[in-house]
Parts: structure tokens; C-alpha cells; sequence
């Protein structure tokens, strides 16, 4: 939530500002603004909306300036408009302020500030950080000692950088809760929420850590703790390219990242399969196997489609490794004193490695002893760095606001670590090498899906006007339904309800009539004879059915309106082929609807507020 990027160096800091902030724009596209400083002058631009807005608004006003700082917001303290959009300024106007995260005791210190005669402009939380600033400069403290005071006295989250017209040779950036790296470069430094804002000047970062304030100027940059002591940080490289993180000929990122697909699960299996051993190799999970294989249960948390995927691993664990698995929303986890012991073991899946709710509850797992394991996309990113171990998933930036390749990777790594469980607690030779053989033909099999692209473009021009969508799924590919209505209600508007197709007949069956598109989720598998008689239900009523099956399967055929077929492969494998036509479907209705599907209104990709 909100992206925030900063540049000092000698090039002109604006369109370093502007690019970094359309890289960020996934994180919220409710209003822009840069602040720059030059030759004393302090100049402040900021407008609702997008930064492509902003971008033309400075365009108009030519300026130049080596020292700045910009911002994309998503609205937390304040409606969208210019006033509450970043930067925040003091009274004088010379200094200025950006802030991702919120400020929970903002109200008592307003009404403090207040009372010593400062006027507020906006009803944003972090306004309130610009003008204790002040009160401290205004006392002639230098601004990383008023930054830091002035951090003592908040409670809340943030990810912030701040720069002063009369210090013009520094920015100070501070962190809790919310991200924010340092890009180092040579006679120029940058921060930013991730690294994807700074990529295109430097692949050398500088991750802050809780509690870290840091001083960059033109050739340097100290960190230390809040509390003043400095720490010596190591430097990253970056293994990540700017061709990654563009749109590569596509309309959409999202559809960029559907396509990807054969590609980013290859990458999420390889090197990790041992073919002739039937098992997976995985690195991070080495010192702490045996604790993970004797868990006397596993907990896994996540929220939005992290979670769906977090449901399949569910069945993958229970079925295969029979250790008793729970999922949980983390945002129910943190705060309901959950009894969690050191025999259980808690995976916390998070593409961004950043949602507040997932973070929170990692924390509260933490503190009761239990093993903690991260799988992430971004690495680096925070839930990676405070697991005690886990898995990358390598899908590569995702940048589409809908998560897809991110679901897929994850259901690839939840499926590694689930074979390396069970051949550990006895699953054959054999066996292990089925899984494995499998595992290896999934790319191919998306591959076939993804050629159905025109075919579903047609179905979902069919089905753009319906105002309501039903998805049921049995088993593995209940979690499919859920993943799939989600897909279609963020992008399109359009409500749409996931449910365990036995469950209709409990209350959506009264929903259903010729206007109700209903999308089964059907491939075979142990529950496929049952779901054939869920769908009858719904014919005998009029409803119009979509069915994702098998590829040989006819019988879907006759009972179905249309059918999307995937190749034949294992159950457990079933959700990485059925989610990916329900993702282009999602996608072309959105589309069909012209609609902003990379930027869906309201949501944004990493939500780093409770
Ligand atoms: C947001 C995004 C979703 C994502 C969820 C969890 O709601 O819009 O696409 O699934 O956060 O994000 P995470 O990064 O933790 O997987």
C-alpha cells in the first residue's frame, strides 16, 4: 500500500521520481506527488488520480532538480484527493514528507500539535509526521535528529523518507513495518518501497530492517537504530532483470503473467526434483527437516489467493504426508490467542512477502515456539526474512494487480515440500517417482491450456453482462472455485461466490435460474461422480453451465453449456491446470467490460495495513 521512491544524486531527480512511481503503481493509484528541492527552492506537485496525470502536469512545468522525492497512495486517513496525497509538508512549505503505512496515534498528536498553533491541510495520518518534524527543527535540531524524535513518539507502521530545503544534501528514510530498501549507486542513492521503483539505476540494495533510520546523501548512506546506534548493513545484489518487470508486447500485466505461466513454474521446480530419487531438493528447508517431518501439525496462513493456495496444500499434505493440516486467514490468526505449540510447524504463504495481516500473525506464531517457514515470491521481502526457514517460489515480479502466476508457483512449492514430507514418513520409491514424473509435464500441460486463449475471449464476451457467478468445486478444486470467483469479482465488479458444489444444495441452489452462469470445476478425481450429479442439479433448474474437466471427458460435454478442457494429470496437480482458464476468463470479461485490469479500483497488490 502506497509506493514511495526518492533519488539524490547530480541527474535531474524528476523523471528518476516518475518511473519509479508508475513501477509502484501497483501498490495504489489513489493520488501522486513529488516533492523536489533545488537550490533552497522547495517545489511540491500533486494531483488525484495516477501518476501518469502527474507525469504531465510535469511535463508543463519543465523542472529540474537533483534531490526528490514521490509517491503513489492508497487511501487509509483521508478520501483520494490532492490535499491528503503525499508528499505532506511543514507550514513554511520547505519540508517535505511520504509515508506508507499508518500512524495510529495520529489524532492525539494532531490535537498536540494543533494546540501549539499548527494548521492541518489534509486529514491524512501522515501530516501529522510533517509538522512534529518541524516542531523539533523549529527547536534547530539537524532533520535526521528531528526525524528520529519524532519516531519516538509515534505508534503505527511506517515505511517514510523525508527532505529539507535547508539540509538539501540528504534524504532520511526510516522504517517499521512497511518496506523500504536503499538503491546504492555511484555518486547517487535512491530508496524506495521495492526494488522494482529503482531497478533500472542499480542492482545493489540496502534492505532496512524494523526500527532502522537511514541517512543517504549523494555518496553515502548511514543506518542506525532509532535509538542511535549505528549498524553496519550488507549490501544485495539484485538477480533480477528490467525486461522481468515490463509488460513484454502484452496489453495487460496480467495477461503477461497468465501467459508466463509455463515458464514461472518451470522455474519454480527447477533444480529442486530428484527424478531418480522421487523427491525434492530444497535448500531452505535442509536445517530444519526434521523438525518439519515430526510436526505434530501444520498450521498454513495467508490471506487473499495465498490463501486459496494455502487450502490446496491442505489436501496435498493431509492426503500425502498425513500430518493433520490447518489454514488459517492470518488476519483470524493473530488476534483469537491461537494455542500454537513448538510441535507445531506454520508455513505463511505471501507472494509479496509484505501483507500486514500475514506479518502480524508470523509474529504471534513466532512467540509461541512454533517453527516458522515463509513462501515467498519477492525475495528479500520481510515474511522471507523473519521465517527461520522456507521456499522461494521464483514466479518472477508480479506486477497485475490479480495474483496468477504467484497461485500457480505457490501450489508448484506446496507440492515439493509435501512430496519431500512424505517420502520422508514413508511414501515408496515408487510412488515419489510418479509424483515427480508428473510434476514435470505440468508446464506443458499449461501450455496447451494457454492455446485456448481465443476460445475463452468468446466464451467471456458471452458472459460479460451477467450480473452474478456462481463457482463449485469438490476436494482439491473447491479452493479452485474460491480462487476463481475471486478472480472474477476484483477485476470485473462483477459478484461472484465460490462454494463446495455439495454445499449448494444448502442455500446458493436458491440463487440459481437461466440468468445464474454457474462454472464447475470438474476434472476427474475422487469426488468427480458426485460433482457430475451436482451439475444435474443445476441443469434441472435452468442454469447455465460452464465446466472446467478433463480433455477426454464427453460426458461433461453433454451436461455442460461449455466446457474448457485441461490435460489429464494427478489430483493433486488438478489446481494448477483448472485455475488457469478460470484466470482468462476472469481476465477477458474484465476486458470485455473495459476495465482496468492491472489496477482494479479499490485493491491494491500488497496490502501492508492491517
Ligand atoms: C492483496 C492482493 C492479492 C493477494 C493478497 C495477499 O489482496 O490484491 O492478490 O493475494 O493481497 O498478498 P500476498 O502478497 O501476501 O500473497
Amino acid at each position: 500500500m502506497c509506493g514511495i521512491v526518492g533519488y539524490i544524486g547530480t541527474k535531474n531527480s524528476v523523471p528518476i521520481l516518475i518511473d519509479g512511481l508508475k513501477r509502484l503503481e501497483y501498490r495504489g493509484y489513489d493520488s501522486a506527488g513529488v516533492g523536489i528541492i533545488n537550490s533552497g527552492e522547495s517545489i511540491l506537485v500533486k494531483n488525484k488520480g495516477k501518476v501518469s496525470l502527474l507525469e504531465e502536469r510535469l511535463a508543463d512545468l519543465n523542472l529540474s532538480s537533483p534531490l526528490g522525492i514521490g509517491h503513489t497512495r492508497w487511501a487509509t486517513h483521508g478520501i483520494p484527493n490532492e490535499q491528503n496525497a503525499h508528499p505532506h509538508t511543514n507550514q513554511d512549505g520547505n519540508l517535505f514528507v511520504i509515508h506508507n503505512g499508518i500512524i495510529e496515534n495520529f489524532q492525539s498528536l494532531k490535537r498536540g500539535l494543533i494546540k501549539l498553533g499548527y494548521n492541518f491541510k489534509s486529514d491524512t495520518d501522515t501530516e501529522v509526521l510533517a509538522h512534529l518534524i518541524d516542531s523539533f527543527l523549529s527547536k534547530d535540531y539537524p532533520l535526521s535528529k528531528a526525524v528520529q524524535m519524532a519516531l519516538n513518539e509515534v505508534d503505527g507502521a511506517y515505511g517514510l523518507a523525508a527532505i529539507y530545503a535547508k539540509e538539501p544534501d540528504k534524504i532520511i528514510a526510516a522504517r517499521k513495518g512497511s518496506p523500504l530498501v536503499i538503491g546504492v549507486g555511484e555518486g547517487e542513492n535512491f530508496i524506495a518501497s521495492d526494488v522494482s521503483a529503482i531497478l533500472a539505476h542499480t542492482k545493489k540494495v540496502i534492505y532496512l530492517d524494523d526500527g532502522e533510520l537511514a541517512i543517504i546523501t549523494r555518496e553515502n548512506h548511514t543506518v542506525k537504530t532509532i535509538a542511535d546506534k549505528e549498524i553496519e548493513k550488507e549490501i544485495h545484489e539484485i538477480n533480477m532483470s528490467l525486461d522481468e518487470i515490463d509488460k513484454g508486447g502484452y496489453p495487460h500485466f496480467m495477461l503477461k503473467e497468465i501467459m508466463e505461466q509455463p515458464e514461472s513454474v518451470s522455474n519454480s521446480m527447477r533444480g529442486r526434483l530428484l527424478v531418480d530419487e522421487g523427491t525434492a531438493k530444497l535448500g531452505g528447508l535442509t536445517d530444519v527437516l526434521d523438525r518439519l517431518v515430526n510436526s505434530k501439525r501444520i498450521i498454513i496462513s495467508a490471506c487473499g489467493t495465498s490463501w486459496h493456495a494455502a487450502l490446496v496444500g491442505e489436501y496435498m499434505m493431509e492426503q500425502y504426508a498425513r500430518i493433520p493440516v490447518e489454514v488459517e486467514y492470518a488476519s483470524e490468526l493473530r488476534y483469537r490467542n491461537p494455542i500454537i505449540t513448538g510441535d507445531d510447524s506454520v508455513i505463511f504463504i505471501s507472494q509479496s512477502g509484505e501483507t500486514a495481516d500475514t506479518l502480524a500473525a508470523l509474529k504471534e506464531a513466532k512467540s509461541k515456539g512454533a517453527l516458522i517457514l515463509g513462501i515467498c515470491n519477492v525475495v528479500g521481502s520481510t515474511i522471507a526474512r523473519e521465517s527461520q526457514a522456507g521456499v522461494y517460489i521464483h514466479a518472477g515480479p508480479e506486477i497485475g494487480v490479480a495474483s496468477t502466476k504467484a497461485f500457480t508457483s505457490q501450489l508448484v512449492v506446496l507440492a515439493l515440500i509435501t512430496l519431500l514430507i512424505s517420502r520422508r514418513k514413508g511414501m515408496s520409491l515408487a510412488d515419489g517417482k510418479a509424483v515427480v514424473e508428473e510434476l514435470i509435464k505440468i508446464p506443458d500441460k499449461i501450455k496447451l491450456i494457454l492455446k485456448m486463449n481465443d476460445e475463452i475471449e468468446r466464451l467471456a464476451n458471452e458472459f460479460k453482462d451477467a450480473k452474478n457467478f456462481l463457482y463449485l468445486g469438490r476436494g482439491y478444486n473447491f479452493p479452485v472455485a474460491l480462487e476463481g470467483a475471486l478472480k472474477l469479482k476484483e477485476i470485473s465488479y462483477i459478484h461472484a461466490e465460490g462454494y463446495p458444489a455439495a454445499e449448494m444444495k444448502h442455500g446458493p441452489i436458491a440463487l440459481i435460474d437461466e440468468d445464474m452462469p454457474v462454472v464447475f470445476v470438474a476434472p476427474k478425481g475422487a469426488t468427480y461422480d458426485k460433482i457430475l450429479s451436482n451439475i444435474e442439479e443445476v441443469r434441472a433448474r435452468g442454469g447455465r453451465i460452464i465446466a472446467v474437466g478433463d480433455e477426454k471427458d464427453d460426458e461433461l460435454d453433454n451436461l455442460a453449456d461449455y466446457t474448457l478442457k485441461i490435460p489429464e494429470t494427478i489430483e493433486m496437480f488438478t489446481p494448477i491446470l483448472t485455475s488457469i482458464p478460470l484466470q482468462l476468463l476472469a481476465y477477458h470479461i474484465a476486458v470485455n467490460k473495459g476495465l482496468n485490469v492491472d489496477q482494479p479500483r479499490n485493491l491494491a497488490k500488497s496490502v501492508t495495513v492491517e
